[in-house]
């Protein structure tokens, strides 16, 4: 399945005959159908059908029949419902998802390290693999299509979706955005290049601000993902929420018509972002000729999607959107269909349907973890200590998965929700046995000096998005965001025991006084469901050798002062430089 240009086999003449026939036997109805992407809760199997709608999604923590407890069943028959009624109406829907680490809006899937940990372990095959588990998953539920990977290139510590960021290298960035667009496409998975193009680079870190960089730098820096994972084969961009120099990319003809699809040659369909057309002056969420003309192909409504149809026919029918730009759309959408092989037949479950891989989760979060501190080579510890476990990290799935997990924001779920999933303090019982290990989130009522160390799990609370983005009047201080943390650490530092921090966070952040009161530091990003893989690091094998060796480095500098959030200023005066990482033992 190719979409960029370059390949010069990518347009396959029977297939493209074919869709012309297609396009034109259809009604202008059915045109603006396709490029209706409606969301679950507000959208039946039935209306679907009837308005010829393209495709549907669910929105984050979206699942089927406003169920939260969601089987896997449930999944599988919505999707079957939805793909039977608008396959007999003629052509059928395509379902996306966000599933940006793992199959994350369902119950019992694997959630693996959001990108930022990805990007610490510098490992394109493991990305592949996790792509590829990712794939498994969505087809195990009936659906296809992930909005994912995110290829931004975040340049500033304050914004949200840091996270969401493999690095701030764009070379890296495009390594591993291309691997996870081929590991879902060899998993017959459709992949979406988002957000183009720009999101990493707004002013201030803001989410969904302006960019203010000149074309040349906004292409090179910024579009160096989205290149390379258009020559992965990627079938859809997402447009961006952002603006470049005051204007919103979802009206922007020059980015996404003239650079994406005629000089990138991209042949696959653009999607908005949620409502993003709304965000365009002089448009409302379900009207909007600027966009279509800039060349959005299909757009994503949460709600209001009949009034984006007779918007939009009105339009058309007035004149202010050619149909002839509505037919290459429809092209486009159905290209992406054609290809994946579903105008011919309902997606097959794949050979071994899995929602969990749970191993491959692990060693990737084995991967991850950045050693930023250790003194007198305390990691790895010996199997036969006895700790103290401390800190509101330490037993919480939920903390340690960060947002778009279960829910849009992340936070909301008990331990139990997530299942099968491990807590590190639960991996660490079963590293130790559960007699050596005692635990107290706040540190309150325990003497640490009758242990022989102690571990202290800590970090961020969950944020997706605009929630996550630290305004300009914060600072980068951990300490000023989440005072229990050094709260913590101070009740259990300072009595003779050594002290080991694993930080689970979105980001690097300033952690001075963190880091003064810990003996060994661990940034250990958002791993995900398997708490098990941190307690991998944290200890030797029974014979005192060392059982892994840290291999996580920085995918992104850490800041030395608690205003150095931007790419420049970090980078002049890092307290860990980029790529820093220690590898345990001594
Ligand atoms: C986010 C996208 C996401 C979409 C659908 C938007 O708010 O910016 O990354 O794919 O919602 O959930
Ligand atoms: C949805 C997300 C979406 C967000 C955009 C939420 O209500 O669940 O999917 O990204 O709104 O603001």
């Amino acid at each position: 399945m190719l979409f960029a240009g370059g390949c010069a086999a990518a347009r396959d003449g029977g297939n493209e005959r074919r869709i012309e026939g297609l396009v034109a036997s259809m009604t202008l109805e059915q045109k603006i159908g396709q490029m209706t992407m409606a969301e679950i809760g507000h959208i039946t199997p039935q209306q679907a059908a009837a308005f010829h709608v393209g495709a549907v999604l669910n929105g984050g923590g979206g699942r089927p029949y406003g169920r939260d407890d969601a089987t896997l069943a449930d999944w599988q028959r919505l999707a079957g419902e939805f793909d039977a009624a608008t396959r007999a109406a003629g052509v059928p829907l395509l379902w996306g998802t966000d599933a940006v680490h793992g199959h994350n809006n369902v119950r019992g899937a694997t959630l693996f390290p959001h990108n930022i940990g990805l990007g610490a372990t510098r490992d394109p095959a493991l990305v592949r693999a996790i792509g590829l588990a990712t794939a498994r998953a969505l087809r195990a539920s009936g659906l296809a299509w992930t909005f994912a990977p995110t290829l931004a290139v975040a340049r500033n510590l304050r914004w949200g979706r840091t996270y969401e960021s493999y690095s701030e290298d764009p070379r890296l960035v495009a390594l591993l955005g291309a691997a996870q667009v081929r590991g879902l496409q060899d998993g017959g998975a459709l992949a979406t290049a988002k957000h183009f193009i720009g999101d990493g680079a707004t002013e201030g870190g803001v989410d969904q601000g302006d960019v203010r960089l000149g074309e040349a730098d906004l292409l090179a820096t910024h579009g160096a993902g989205h290149r390379a994972a258009l020559r992965a084969g990627v079938p859809a961009v997402m447009a961006s929420f952002n603006s470049w120099r005051g204007r919103k990319l979802h009206g922007h003809g020059h980015l996404l018509g003239t650079v994406l699809k005629r000089r990138l040659r991209f042949e696959g369909l653009v999607v908005t972002d949620w409502d993003g057309i709304g965000q365009v002056p002089g448009c409302t969420a379900t009207r909007c000729a600027a966009a279509l003309n800039a060349g959005i192909d299909m757009v994503m409504l949460s709600e209001r999607w009949q009034g984006f149809i007779e918007d939009t026919l009105d339009l058309v029918r007035r004149g202010e959107v050619p149909e002839a730009r509505v037919d290459d759309a429809v092209r486009r959408i159905l290209r992406v269909k054609l290809r994946a092989g579903l105008l011919d037949r309902p997606l097959a479950r794949p050979d071994d349907p899995a929602l969990a891989d749970r191993a491959l989760a692990r060693r990737a979060v084995r991967e991850s973890l950045v050693l930023l501190k250790n003194e007198r080579g305390l990691l790895p510890l010996a199997r036969g200590t006895r700790v103290l476990v401390v800190g509101k990290g330490a037993d919480s799935v939920a903390l340690q998965a960060g947002g778009w997990s279960l829910s849009w924001q992340g936070g909301q779920h008990a331990n139990a929700d997530f299942a099968p999933a491990e807590t590190v303090l639960q991996g660490i019982r079963a590293a130790l046995g559960a007699a050596k290990v005692a635990f107290s989130e706040t540190g309150e009522g325990v003497d640490a000096a009758d242990f022989d160390a102690v571990i202290a799990v800590i970090g961020e609370r969950p944020y997706a998005e605009g929630k996550g983005d630290i305004p300009p009047g914060a600072t980068l201080r951990h300490a000023d965001r989440h005072p229990e943390d050094l709260a913590v650490l101070q009740r259990v530092a300072g009595q003779g025991r050594p002290v080991v921090t694993v930080f689970l966070s979105g980001r690097p952040l300033e952690v001075n006084e963190l880091l003064a009161l810990s003996d060994a530091f661990v940034a250990a990003w958002l791993p995900g469901s398997e708490g098990g893989g941190v307690a991998d690091m944290l200890f030797r094998r029974a014979d005192g050798r060392m059982a892994h060796r840290f291999r996580g480095r920085l995918p992104f500098a850490w800041p030395r002062s608690a205003d150095a959030a931007d790419y420049a200023s970090r980078r002049a005066q890092p307290l860990y430089r980029f790529g820093h990482g220690l590898a345990g033992g001594r």
